[in-house]
């Protein structure tokens, strides 16, 4: 099917801001101009302050990797210094993520990744886990048709087979410059000669240690002494050697897929299956292939978005989020002031209720995806909002198409001396996954199924709602919120972005790319500013501490919104901005471990 979608006249957007609109009660933010003609942003109401962290993003000219780890990054930077192109580095990375990050990082997972090459051409490959050959629809459903809680979510039954092998070496096959074996090497390196752990990774690990000797009885990785019995807890700067996962990781080296899904791996890991009552079998395997899907590119103003069609939800609905404000004032009315919250809340209002409707693997549900980002049918979807008061999730539902049937991730950005660029976000779903580690390999496996509807209407773990778009099916690839974009501007590179954070990874790549290109912030900035979140149901919109004024609270709440201020924090980007003067920002989420290093 062709997913390309062309120019709209600026004009037919402007219908969708619709005639109701009251005087915007707010004050505007302004863009200062700095140096290099890159607009950096302060606040005109002193009592305002955006940013999570001061930090400042990276500049280099020649290359620039931003990932959720130090090692990791490095890993990627060295392998543009010795020559390597954007997909080269982001192959490596993906490793070595795989052994410094094994709480999203993987190889017993899958992802997305958005490719642009300097001239212009883009693509997009799938390598998303798929549900095993033997997987049910109803698989996780007692006699009575109730959910078995947390069946999809821990242990052996939640895994779908995995895809980022094969991914990695689709994507090296198609565009590497290196070769397949030094790209590897970093990651076996690690793997073999161990890191040291940051002080995130300690904790992580020692959060999960009841996981890790329950569900794998007897066996003994990532515990910090070969006797699980032991309350040793890991510290920050110990180092971790995997010597199980490096002999994983020699055998892809060697091998390429058939190390992972033939084999010595692919034998370890049914065999795993089977010890725990899991479904993945050496067929199942063998059967994993990634698909290159024909990306979305939508344009915005001067821009073009070039982002992930279905299995992912979040192209489809990072383009209707963008279309839905863009016929508004955002700059004038300034950054999060309490219209241009309201306009991006009821957008991500509509766009969430019609993902659980209509979104779903197109190999298996027929998606409507270009009637879903066509202005039309957005403005269809607007009539009943008002900046007088909130719509009622209660009263909104998935839109009406006719003629159609209804039936811890981590993200890292890259860009080489070229101008290639690479935005891949890639997952085992929740931190560590299922928590099974396939016995003799040394990996963790995802506890990607419960990513799927496993009942209509019953909400996943990040609250979504789906229905039998995305019900589970043998083979079917599970519907995902990923949404790794790189954006053009005027024809020419301008944005690598992404982020985890399940449902609100949407909404957080929407929010940042506004805050470059309405707001007049730099990538770090956008990166730093704090976020919000609504996703139709629960109708509440969640937001980082500080990220509305007291003002804004009040006059949503007067508006009938239900506010929520979170105790915890929304993403982790990764991002790389193209400046004026060609050189690049990388920016790394200063709420983790994130990383950018550039030369
Ligand atoms: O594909 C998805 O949408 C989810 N499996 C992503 C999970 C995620 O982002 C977890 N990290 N915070």
């Amino acid at each position: 099917m062709k997913r390309q979608f062309r120019v709209l006249p600026l004009l037919a957007l402007t219908l969708l801001a619709g005639c109701k609109s009251q005087s915007p009660t707010t004050t505007s933010g302004s863009g200062v101009r700095q140096g290099l003609g890159v607009y950096e942003y302060r606040d005109e109401d002193p009592s305002v302050q955006p940013f999570f962290s001061d930090r400042q993003g990276v500049i280099g000219r020649n290359g620039m990797v931003a990932s959720a780890h130090p090692e990791a990054s490095q890993v990627g930077l060295n392998i543009l210094k010795a020559g390597g192109n954007a997909v080269d580095a982001a192959v490596a990375v993906q490793f070595a993520l795989a052994v410094v990050y094994p709480g999203a990082g993987n190889i017993g997972g899958g992802g997305f990744m958005v490719y642009r090459g300097n001239d212009g051409k883009a693509y997009t490959l799938d390598y998303r886990e798929k549900a095993p050959g033997r997987a049910t629809q109803d698989m996780y459903l007692d006699s009575l048709g109730n959910v078995r809680p947390g069946l999809s979510i821990s242990g052996h039954l939640a895994s779908g087979v995995p895809g980022s092998v094969d991914g990695m070496a689709e994507a090296h096959k198609r565009f590497g410059k290196l070769s397949w074996a030094q790209v590897l090497q970093p990651a076996i390196d690690l793997a073999a000669k161990g890191f040291a752990l940051t002080e995130r990774d300690a904790l992580g690990l020692n959060r999960i240690k009841g996981d890790l000797t329950t569900i794998n009885p007897g066996k003994t990785y990532f515990l910090k002494n070969t006797n699980p019995a032991d309350t040793l807890k890991w510290q920050k700067g110990e180092i971790m050697v995997q010597a199980d996962l490096a002999r994983t990781l020699q055998r892809i080296q060697s091998q390429g897929r058939a190390g992972f899904y033939e084999g010595e791996t692919a034998r370890l890991l049914a065999e795993e299956m089977k010890r725990g009552n899991g479904l993945i079998t050496e067929d199942d395997l063998k059967d994993y292939h990634s698909v290159w899907r024909d990306p979305i590119q939508a344009t915005y103003k001067n821009y073009n978005v070039i982002t992930m069609p279905p299995t992912s939800s979040g192209g489809v609905a990072l383009v209707q989020l963008m279309r839905f404000t863009e016929p508004y004032p955002l700059r004038k009315w300034g950054w999060n002031r309490d219209s241009t919250v309201q306009v991006m809340v009821e957008a991500e209002r509509r766009v969430y209720a019609d993902r659980a409707k209509f979104l779903g693997d197109p190999d298996f549900v027929k998606v409507p995806s270009d009637t879903l980002m066509n202005v039309d049918y957005l403005k269809s979807r607007w009539t009943d909002f008002s900046f007088a008061k909130a719509t009622d999730s209660k009263n909104v539902r998935g839109g009406t198409i006719p003629g159609y049937e209804s039936l811890e991730t981590t993200h890292f950005s890259v860009v080489d001396k070229a101008g290639n660029a690479v935005s891949i976000t890639t997952t085992l779903n929740g931190g560590y996954g299922s928590r099974v580690v396939v016995g003799g390999a040394g990996f963790f496996m995802n506890n990607e199924m419960d990513d799927f509807s496993v009942k209509p209407g019953v909400p996943n773990m990040f609250g979504l709602i789906g229905n039998q778009a995305n019900a589970i099916a043998p083979q079917k690839r599970m519907l995902s919120s990923m949404t790794p974009t790189i954006l053009e501007k005027d024809g020419k590179l301008f944005m690598v972005v992404g982020t985890p954070g399940g449902s609100t990874i949407i909404t957080s790549v929407y929010q940042t790319i506004l805050n470059v290109i309405e707001h007049g912030m730099s990538m770090q900035q956008a990166v730093n500013a704090l976020k919000f979140h609504h996703q139709w149901l629960p109708d509440k919109t969640i937001f980082e501490n500080g990220a509305f004024s007291d003002a804004t609270v009040q006059n949503l709440q007067n508006r009938g919104y239900m506010l929520e201020k979170l105790t915890n924090t929304l993403g982790r980007m990764d991002c790389v901005l193209i400046r004026p003067d060609g050189s690049y920002e990388g920016a790394s989420d200063p709420r983790a471990d994130n990383t950018a290093r550039g030369y």
